[in-house]
């Protein structure tokens, strides 16, 4: 295997580390020689001895020894026109770019049937849980009902410091930002687009459907305030940003959006910067993955395991049939905290100062807001 690396950032160095640190390893397991050839990024890099260094990837693209592109750019305009290259040359493709996959991936797919090659993306969503294969692969025997988890860490690193350390949005968004958390556009981490992007390549793998992922409803973590989380404390409930994707008779249901969880619940107990993803399907009922969605090694080892796999002989389909039929999820039990009291249909009532706090029962959003007009309220859905 002859292996070329475009960017070596956080995750393609990372990448080149463990390619050469576990190199016997490695081609002990797949039974064949695992050589990086080339590494590429703008800036000159010191790379291990025998790697040679080129700033232009069309000296990868190019060189027909190389079967394997590894794209770690990122980003939907160069990241695209590398990956479709290297396909049409027929070199397998690992990739973690998860926008990229979320916005092209049919025509990307389409282009590595064409052309027989394989592309892998475990990497895009969860970083190095492994989530994409198991809705995909492993799960294969089951009909997957419903996916849900927690898939940006740096929203759920904000929501966690905001309960913890009892600070408003706007602190913990600086305390993240200072960390180095937050994407240089902020909007994907903060109003839920990141996580619209890794909840649609779930859901095309588990639903075998491949829709834009604009359609996705996502709402980020804006509006939580301390208020409403201390609040959904006392009502025995945390506020988590939930991205989740079920099966419906007409289509999908699909959003992500601020979401109360009753602190039993595992996916409530997931901190920091952590993700976890809950799959519940016909024949396992539920199964949890959970752990660290981004960093260095953690992404860096899932493209390695995907790089291994393109040695497999089998070629999994990506075929899947295109579909508009995508909704928001909006049959729900709804937090609703107003200055005034209200004439809803609720589960629980909490009061306090001047807020009245409701749990309501399942309704339709349509009919809530219905009746909610004329009021000023915060809003959250309420898990289960
Ligand atoms: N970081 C994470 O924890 C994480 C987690 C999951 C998924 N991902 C995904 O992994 C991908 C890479 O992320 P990252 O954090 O590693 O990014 P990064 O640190 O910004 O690295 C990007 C690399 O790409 C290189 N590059 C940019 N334009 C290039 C071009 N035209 N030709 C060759 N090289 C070019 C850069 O080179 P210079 O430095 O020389 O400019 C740099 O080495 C993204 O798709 C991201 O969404 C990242």
């Amino acid at each position: 295997m002859k292996i070329g690396i475009i960017g070596l950032g956080t995750v393609g160095y990372g990448v080149v580390e463990i390619l050469t640190e576990q190199k016997e390893r490695l081609e002990k397991t797949i039974g064949e020689e695992v050589v990086i050839k080339y590494g590429c990024s703008l800036d000159d890099m010191d790379l291990p001895e025998g790697i040679i260094y080129t700033a232009d990837y069309k000296d990868i693209i190019n060189d027909d020894e190389v079967d394997t592109v590894v794209e770690l750019i990122g980003g939907t305009t160069i990241a695209k026109t590398i990956i479709l290259e290297a396909l049409k040359r027929g070199k397998n493709v690992v990739t973690a770019n998860k926008a990229l996959i979320a916005h092209d991936g049919q025509e990307i797919f389409k282009v590595a049937a064409l052309n027989n090659a394989k592309i892998y993306y475990e990497a895009a969503v969860g970083g190095g849980i492994p989530v994409v294969a198991p809705a995909k692969e492993n799960l294969i025997a089951n009909e997957i009902k419903k996916i849900e988890g927690i898939l940006n860490g740096t929203t759920n690193f904000i929501l966690t410091l905001m309960e913890t350390d009892n600070l408003d949005f706007d602190e913990a968004l600086t305390i993240a930002d200072g960390l180095g958390f937050v994407e240089a556009d902020a909007s994907l981490d903060l109003d839920g687009i990141d996580a619209a992007h890794k909840i649609q390549i779930l859901a095309m793998n588990a639903f075998e459907v491949f829709f834009d992922y604009k359609k996705i409803q996502a709402t980020g973590i804006r509006k939580v305030t301390k208020l409403d989380m201390d609040y959904a404390k006392a009502l025995g409930y945390r506020i988590k940003l939930i991205a989740q994707a079920k099966k419906l008779e007409n289509g999908i249901g699909i959003d992500v959006s601020p979401t109360l969880i009753g602190t039993k619940d595992i996916v409530a107990n997931v901190n920091q910067a952590y993700n976890v993803v809950e799959i519940s399907c016909n024949y396992l009922e539920n199964v949890i993955f959970y752990g660290k969605g981004a960093g260095r090694y953690v992404t860096a080892s899932a493209v390695v395991s995907d790089i291994m796999k393109t040695h497999e002989q089998a070629v999994w389909s990506h075929d899947y049939n295109e579909t508009d039929a995508i909704y928001p999820i909006t049959f729900s039990r709804y937090y609703v905290r107003c200055d005034q009291p209200l004439d809803i249909d609720y589960d629980t009532y909490y009061s306090q100062g001047k807020d009245h706090i409701y749990i309501t029962n399942e309704i339709e959003y349509s009919e809530l807001e219905e009746q909610l007009k004329g009021y000023t309220t915060n809003l959250f859905k309420v898990r289960g």
